[in-house]
């Protein structure tokens, strides 16, 4: 096996698993209109007779997209996205215009993420939202002399950016388990002047090996868990960056390596994301699963859930009382959402899409957001019912009311009230706070007023530091 800086092969499987992209508060991946790819062609064009105009005067004018990266920077700045001069200086230099070929050059400098890659019509690849792309590179922390290895090559842009920062000393690794995409990869970097960085095709879930240890292993695709490759091929005192799935809710998590009896991983920072899932060996169990038209449920594991009596349950809906707390959109995955998920074994989320007819659009106003929170016990559940209209910006607070469904269900929706209170009583805490402590699946946790998450090879310890988990729980996924 050996890497290049082609598109050389490093085994690995390409994953047949079909995820969704989740869609729920994605300020980071969210969708190309089609119209725009139309664009594409005419605009590059455009951008390419500017080129041999500039080639042939030897102008040193800034041009269009050099004026428009720019203007991205001083966004990135403004919105405190971008921190420090190393990543400013990366955002300044690399022409992300050149990673995306295809779309207009307006397009490229716009702080949104871009499709670039569909299987039976799911997203599998995008290159990130810059915002996104800022925040993580600020996590990971990187200096000049650094040995990097990210999983999700993509387009190569944020290969070429962490480039910039590591500097002829250092040396990127990018590895993507398509190989059109690491053939693309390379054209991009050699364009941009970047063709240093060492580009593999294979399953980022085993990591590169021949080319390890890596003081900064970052992915840029979703993970459900913490793959053993990811922890041995870390230098010592090394920093994991990955977005982590936690019962749904995906959280940028920096991670450092500390060595002791028990060796684990400890959080420096975490941020609410949305990446597509990791494809391959290390493709997640969690996922939706239709319920009714345009309705769909998530769970970890949605499989175990019955949902015919899901669904009878929620045919009936009984008591409502409007809670004293108010909830924003966001808190359906990160806030109330992500606090659920630490507190209550039994919490899904319902999904609904912007197309969805019958009753449940007047239920769960529908739009890039539609969904809510609930509690699914045996012969009763409980769902957090927004009163909101989808005009409502993301981050607004709403009222909302605790809906009782079956026979057992105001026993439900107490608890569901309950939890409501306690959170807005613990401070309405978020993922920026969250500490979490990984180790290994196998080895003994010590046990405290946490949440154990277990997932396949690792266990994840986690609270919010003040916040006690009453008497800990242990949790599946
Ligand atoms: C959001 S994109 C990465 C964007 C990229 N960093 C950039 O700057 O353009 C996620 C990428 O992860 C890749 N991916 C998915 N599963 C993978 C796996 N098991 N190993 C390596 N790459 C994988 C996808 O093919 C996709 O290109």
């Amino acid at each position: 096996m050996s890497a290049t800086n082609v598109a050389g092969s490093v085994g690995g499987s390409q994953g047949g698993h079909k995820r969704a992209v989740g869609r729920v508060l994605e300020p980071f991946f969210l969708g190309v209109p089609q119209r725009a790819l139309a664009r594409a062609g005419a605009v590059t064009e455009k951008y390419r007779a500017e080129q041999a105009e500039k080639a042939s005067t030897g102008q040193t004018r800034p041009v269009r997209e050099d004026r428009l990266r720019a203007a991205m920077v001083r966004a990135l700045l403004a919105g405190q996205r971008i921190r420090t001069s190393e990543v400013e200086r990366a955002f300044r230099t690399v022409p992300r215009h050149l990673f995306l070929p295809d779309e207009p050059v307006e397009r490229a400098y716009q702080d949104e993420a871009v499709l670039t890659k569909w299987v039976d019509g799911i997203a599998v690849s995008s290159a990130s939202q810059p915002s996104m792309m800022a925040i993580m590179l600020e996590q990971l922390a990187l200096r000049p002399g650094h040995r990097v290895l990210e999983i999700g090559a993509g387009t190569g842009y944020n290969a070429a950016l962490m480039a910039e920062i590591v500097g002829p000393t250092g040396k990127v690794v990018a590895v993507d388990i398509d190989r059109d995409l690491v053939d693309g990869a390379a054209r991009h970097l050699a364009a941009a002047g970047s063709p240093d960085v060492v580009l593999v095709t294979g399953d980022g879930a085993v990591g590169v090996p021949e080319l390890a240890p890596y003081d900064r292993i970052v992915l840029t695709v979703g993970s459900w868990d913490i793959q053993a490759a990811w922890w041995e091929q870390l230098a010592p005192g090394g920093r994991l960056l990955l977005p982590l799935s936690i019962r749904g809710s995906q959280l940028s998590v920096a991670l450092d390596l500390i060595d002791g009896d028990v060796r684990c991983l400890l959080s420096d920072s975490m941020r609410s994301c949305a990446f597509v899932r990791l494809r391959g060996r290390g493709a997640d169990p969690e996922g939706s699963r239709p319920l009714a038209d345009g309705l769909s449920v998530h769970a970890v594991d949605s499989h175990e859930l019955d949902l015919e009596h899901l669904a009878a349950l929620l045919a009936e809906p009984g008591a409502e009382r409007i809670s004293a707390v108010r909830l924003a959109a966001v808190d359906l995955w990160d806030g109330f959402g992500l606090w659920l998920s630490l507190h209550a074994p039994d919490m899904c989320r319902l999904l609904v899409s912007p197309d969805a007819s019958g009753w449940w659009p007047s239920l769960l106003p529908p739009g890039a957001d539609g969904g809510t929170l609930l509690l699914f016990g045996d012969r009763g559940l409980a769902m957090v019912a927004p009163t909101r209209s989808p005009e409502v910006p993301l981050d607004t607070v709403f009222p909302v009311a605790v809906r009782a469904y079956g026979p057992e269900g105001p026993e439900v929706a107490q608890r569901l009230d309950q939890l409501l209170d306690a959170w807005a009583g613990a401070g309405r805490p978020t993922a920026t706070g969250l500490r979490l402590r990984a180790y290994p699946s196998g080895v003994t946790v010590p046990s405290g007023p946490e949440a154990v998450l277990r997932k396949a090879h690792s266990q994840l310890v986690l609270d919010w530091p003040g916040n006690p988990v009453p008497d800990g729980l242990i949790l599946d996924g």
